[in-house]
């Protein structure tokens, strides 16, 4: 019983200095907001803005962004995107213009942004 005792107590100091000793955490906290662990928030923010794309936007932009039929921009132009400011892009998405539909009831704006950033990306997609 003694032995027992003995190793009993060993082992359990062996785990105090364990965890009791202090340990520099070199290991970046992941962001809070990120759904997938180690994932950018940007890039969980393109997933998340296909998927609303592929849902919303296709029938009438596409699903390689060019645009289906006449009247539409194409995203894949790296020029107009440049020319057209994220607030611009925000507003009409939320709003609506011409025969583009308003999703301001359809989509939150934390949406409206993820479907802007994954709308971002179509100039530098494979074809
Ligand atoms: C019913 C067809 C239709 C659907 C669905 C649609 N769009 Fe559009 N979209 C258009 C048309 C048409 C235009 C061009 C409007 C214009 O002349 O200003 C446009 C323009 C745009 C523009 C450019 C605005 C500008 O200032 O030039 C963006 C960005 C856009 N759409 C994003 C989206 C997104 C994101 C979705 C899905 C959430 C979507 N659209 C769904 C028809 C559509």
């Amino acid at each position: 019983m003694r032995v027992f005792t003995l190793f009993a107590t060993a082992a359990a100091s062996a785990m105090l200095s364990g965890c009791g000793s202090p340990k520099p955490n070199t290991e970046p906290t992941p962001p809070a907001t990120s759904a997938q662990p180690g994932a950018a928030p940007e890039t969980t923010a393109v997933a998340a803005g296909k998927a609303i794309f592929q849902a919303n936007c296709i029938a009438c932009h596409g699903a390689n962004g060019k645009g289906i039929g006449k009247g539409k921009p194409d995203f894949t132009d790296a020029e107009w995107q440049a020319k057209e400011s994220d607030e611009e892009l925000l507003e009409v998405i939320a709003n609506g213009h011409e025969k583009m539909p308003a999703f301001g009831d359809k989509l939150t704006e934390e949406q409206r942004k993820e479907v802007l950033a994954y709308v971002r990306t179509f100039p530098t997609q494979q074809p």
